[in-house]
């Protein structure tokens, strides 16, 4: 096994966009049959690198090697020619153009000055039948009609429709059902030893890339941390090199100051929550966990008086409340942080600045006008506090990683004083540094004496920081968890 021919290296392959140095000095060699796998959080530079090896990107500097002669590649038809390939993250497809019409897009089959459409859809059903990485997928559908897991498949099989000797493959089961993703691993293993096609492999699923890699390079802020073989390779290392940090600091230390009650829901009855009683100190996390729909949303909107409850009182530091409303609850410093960000929170065309200012431009900044740089400063001084990573304050929000959006909602709310902050899955789809991130910054708001109450759909997540636990199960709390009680199993008994 040993005896495996280098096809590609690099050397100190450098790339910026801006202030931004997404590639830094990055080196590494590819041995014909790897399966090299590329993990790393978001924002450290994968995807730069492999545009990079594709032709995608120009690096600023550094050298490349395939096949024994360097390479600098222009533009990505270069690569493609020399068949080196990408499945991107995002799939680049028309369309309005069926499956395998996007397959075969730049090398139509010609009949004459036609597109021969018959030839290409045959071409392609082989193809799939080659590669029967998802055999359901039907051919002639346009793509505009395909769910996204269909569309990555399109964009699998346009890079292997190439026959290439490097396939890279960005991100590729982020959205793949399991099935498809177990055929898409196996496919990789036997391409790789029985056509010696040699692969880059991006994922966050650090399990699957653990299996299938022969060798996993981890990056972080742009840099090669490392690069572990086969026989070295161990998740805790992995995750320790992506976030640089020790396993059991991933999350934060359990609260040992609680103090009174800020938040009280005494005898909560809607259409569907029974008897609701529960209570959040300040200084706690207190986690509300459950199967989906078992009603911990419903808790959630009724607090923060989006949905209306028959019965029941809602106490703000002892003010009890027989009825509440959105402005009430925000004006006594309880704020709800939704889960689904792109629909409730985020303002997609705005820049960062805008997004952090945007719900309280009134209260900063009262004057009729708003000036754009002390906007730009405020937002820029919140930015920073909360560790997002951006080139420039005024870029378009929608150029951030999920993470980092996801900080920015957070910073928005945090920076007026609160008292209790409801959130739901506010992890969902961030990467592991992302996530700590966001856990330290929950863990400083009860060191400041604020409550926390968490809903999420992880129970890693609830165990790892929560102080105390509800479950809940068709609408009523089954059980209280304290902190020297909390387990995955005594809170299963108690949901399932
Ligand atoms: N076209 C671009 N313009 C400006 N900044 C970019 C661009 N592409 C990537 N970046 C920045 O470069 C860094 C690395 O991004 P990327 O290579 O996409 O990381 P990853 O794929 O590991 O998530 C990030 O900080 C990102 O915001
Ligand atoms: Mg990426």
């Amino acid at each position: 096994m040993n005896n495996k021919k280098p096809i590609f290296s690099c050397n100190s392959l450098n790339k910026h966009f801006g202030a931004t140095h997404a590639v830094n000095n990055v080196s590494f060699t590819l041995n014909q049959g790897d399966i090299f796998g590329l993990v790393g959080e978001n924002g450290a530079g994968k995807s730069t690198l492999i545009k990079i090896i594709g032709g995608e990107c120009i690096p600023d500097s550094g050298n490349m090697f395939y096949k024994g002669s360097e390479i600098k590649w222009i533009k990505s038809s270069e690569a493609l020619k020399n068949k080196i390939s990408i499945a991107h993250q995002e799939p680049l497809l028309v369309f309005s153009l069926s499956a395998a019409e996007n397959i075969f897009l730049g090398q139509e089959y010609t009949k004459g000055i036609f597109i021969d459409e018959e030839e290409m859809l045959r071409k392609a059903r082989l193809l799939l039948k080659k590669y029967p990485i998802y055999p359901e997928l039907i051919l002639d559908k346009k793509v505009d009609e395909l769910s996204l897991d269909e569309r990555m498949i399109v964009e699998i099989l346009k890079a292997l429709s190439y026959e290439p000797n490097i396939l890279i493959l960005d991100e590729p089961t982020a959205s793949l059902p399991k099935k498809a993703s177990e055929v898409l691993l196996r496919l990789l293993e036997d391409l790789s030893k029985e056509k010696k096609i040699t692969f880059i492999y991006i994922s966050h699923k650090l399990e699957e890339a653990i299996e299938v890699c022969n060798k996993i390079m981890v990056m972080r802020n742009g840099e090669k941390v490392g690069i572990l073989q086969k026989e070295e390779i161990d998740r805790n290392l992995v995750i320790r090199m992506m976030i640089n940090r020790d396993l059991n600091q991933f999350y934060p230390k359990k609260s040992e100051n609680i103090e009174n009650t800020v938040l009280q829901v005494e005898n909560l009855n809607t259409e569907n929550l029974k008897n609701i009683n529960i209570e959040v100190k300040a200084g706690e996390i207190v986690g509300l966990y459950g199967l989906l729909g078992a009603g911990m949303n419903e808790i959630a909107l009724s607090i923060f008086g989006i949905n209306n409850f028959k019965e029941g009182v809602i106490s703000v530091s002892g003010e009890r409340l027989h009825r509440v409303e959105v402005s009430d609850m925000i004006n006594k410093g309880v704020y709800l942080i939704p889960p689904d960000k792109h629909r409730f929170s985020l303002f997609d065309s705005f820049t960062i600045s805008e997004n952090i200012t945007i719900t309280h431009l009134y209260n900063i900044f009262p004057e009729f006008l708003i000036s754009k740089i002390k906007e730009n400063k405020f937002a820029e001084k919140q930015a920073d506090k909360f560790g997002v990573k951006y080139a420039n304050i005024s870029q378009l929000i929608n150029e951030l990683s999920g993470g980092n959006q996801q900080k920015i909602i957070l910073t928005r709310w945090l920076f007026k004083e609160c008292n209790v902050l409801i959130l739901v899955d506010p992890t969902v789809g961030i990467d592991i540094g992302a996530k700590r991130d966001i856990y330290n910054l929950l863990r400083n708001l009860t060191e400041n004496k604020k409550a926390v109450l968490l809903i999420s759909s992880e129970i890693n997540e609830i165990v790892g920081i929560s102080d105390r636990i509800y479950t809940m199960r068709r609408g009523e709390i089954t059980a209280e968890i304290k902190k020297d009680e909390i387990t995955q199993e005594n809170i299963l008994k108690n949901i399932l």
